[in-house]
């Protein structure tokens, strides 16, 4: 038996029937339920549980993705070997979260009889005490309301020195209607975390030893604050339907954040890319030099179709107006092959795009039919074999201009923030560069380093990264460091780079 439960959220972890419980949580799709995950994660642990591998776990999460088909095939395959380990151990737990959940519902239930909860985005923060439901009998059920009325932020607990990066979430849900796109259906309405929040969290990172934040938010650059607490930014044009208070916030983000070297953002929409967004790029040093800016699409016509709210044009000089602000800023994207209709025409458009913008990043994705989108009603649907030619087109054209990209800096010297030991060899440490490249540091092990910004000279480059070595100043005053330091638990704010 299965059933729709409305309960009334409740933030107590205090619930009868609260047992240790061992718990497995897999993440699908983006870095929206990468850091829904981690929330979960946080929930279970204070309530006393601790992660185990999926054989030893008395609850298994599979936090999914719902914006293409291959994600939704991906559960089924999952559910069907988590259903095997069900079989062996009746009392396992299995809660299906994220947007999947959201937007199937109890049909999963109907569908999978393995699983016990069905647990939508923003319902998160009820999971214990919906476990504690469970383990004291409650049949299968579905949790999926979203928070209209009084939204929640989940925020990241203060754990100093663990990471150097970090993800703060400044809105959820989406207003946009692009036709191809479930996340309005399975995120909502767009709704603000107010600015005095954001700050807060971002303050509380930065003490904790956070270099690099991240704004996190569907349509990141539609921000407004819901308290009103932020001064226009400069530029920003008020009669300009586009504007937000992305820039605003932005300012006063850079203006209180002691300690912080970075602040990225994903994902903007390139429609709020307004003069004041480009003025503060341009002022802020906080702001690396690096956008993903996905634009699905370099034809007007299916530009249109998709109902994106911007021309092939606009982009451009969009795009424009932020190289002449900030020269050297590189752009990544997003583009969807094979929209209905899309002819052989419309997808030249969107290579020549990619050529004229020479994006150093493209994430490309054959078009996949979602419930509920507007897309659904198009005809002229693109054969797979023909979405299939195009990603590979695509690849070949985006693959070389990344190569040249990559290139092109070998020899060039620049800062990368350090986040770790290489996986693959670590005697070399791994960041980012402020383009957002990944950059292997070699030789640098048993150097303190993580967390700190360090000049480097790139010396070869990759596929996809690139190999640099140490200045002699920054290995100097790195070495320096390293042996007058004891070992602290929260990270050095000094960069090595004077
Ligand atoms: N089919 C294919 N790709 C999609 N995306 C979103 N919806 C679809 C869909 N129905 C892609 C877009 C978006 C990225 C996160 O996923 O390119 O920017």
């Amino acid at each position: 038996m299965c059933r729709v439960r409305r309960a009334t959220p409740s933030t107590s972890l205090c619930y009868e029937g609260a047992v240790v419980l061992r718990f497995s949580v897999t993440t699908f799709g983006c870095q929206m339920n990468s850091h829904d995950s981690e929330r979960m994660e946080e929930l279970l642990r204070d309530g006393g549980g601790s992660r185990a591998g999926e054989g030893d776990a008395d609850v298994i999460v599979l936090n999914t993705c719902s914006v293409r088909e291959k994600a939704e095939q991906k559960l089924r395959s999952e559910v069907g070997r988590i259903g095997k380990l069900k079989r062996e151990r009746p009392d396992l737990i299995v809660v299906v979260s994220g947007c999947m959940a959201q937007q199937e519902g109890a049909k999963l239930l109907a569908r999978f009889p393995e699983i016990d909860l069905v647990l939508g985005p923003d319902n998160i923060a009820e999971l214990p005490e919906l476990l504690a439901e469970i383990r004291l009998g409650a049949p299968p059920f579905v949790r999926t309301e979203f928070d209209l009325e009084r939204p929640q932020f989940l925020r990241a607990p203060n754990v100093v020195g663990s990471r150097p990066t970090a993800f703060v979430t400044t809105m959820k849900g989406c207003n946009e209607r692009c036709s191809f796109c479930v996340v309005p259906y399975t995120r909502g309405p767009e709704r603000y975390r107010p600015s005095d929040d954001v700050l807060a969290e971002i303050a509380q990172l930065a003490a904790a030893g956070v270099r690099e934040v991240t704004l996190l938010g569907q349509t990141v650059n539609s921000y407004k604050d819901p308290k009103g607490l932020l001064a226009r930014a400069p530029g920003c044009d008020p009669e300009d339907p586009d504007e937000s208070e992305f820039a605003a916030l932005l300012r006063a983000i850079a203006e209180s954040a002691t300690g912080l070297h970075r602040l990225r953002y994903t994902s903007p929409h390139p429609r709020h890319l307004t003069p004041s967004l480009i003025a503060a790029h341009r002022e802020l040093a906080l702001l690396p030099r690096h956008v993903h800016l996905p634009v699905q699409s370099g034809s007007d016509r299916v530009l249109k179709r998709m109902i994106r709210r911007h021309t092939r044009r606009e982009y451009l000089e969009r795009v424009a107006r932020l190289w002449r602000a900030v020269p050297g800023v590189t752009l990544s994207t997003d583009i969807i092959v094979g929209f209905p209709g899309e002819t052989a025409e419309d997808f030249e458009a969107t290579l020549a795009l990619i050529e004229e913008v020479g994006f150093v990043g493209v994430f490309a994705f054959k078009y996949s039919r979602r419930p509920n989108t507007p897309a659904l009603r198009l005809d002229d649907e693109v054969a797979e074999s023909v979405k299939a030619a195009r990603l590979e087109r695509i690849f070949a054209t985006t693959e070389p201009l990344q190569q040249r990209h990559l290139a092109s800096l070998v020899g060039t010297t620049c800062e990368v923030l350090i986040e770790g030991p290489s996986k693959s060899k670590p005697e070399n440490l791994t960041g980012r560069s402020e383009r957002n490249e990944i950059v292997h540091v070699a030789d640098a092990a048993g150097l303190e380093l993580r967390g700190k910004l360090v000049e480097v000279v790139v010396v070869e480059a990759f596929k996809h990264s690139l190999l640099a070595q140490l200045t002699a100043e920054s290995r100097r005053s790195a070495r320096a460091q390293t042996s007058s330091e004891p070992r602290r638990r929260s990270l050095p704010l000094v960069s090595v780079a004077s």
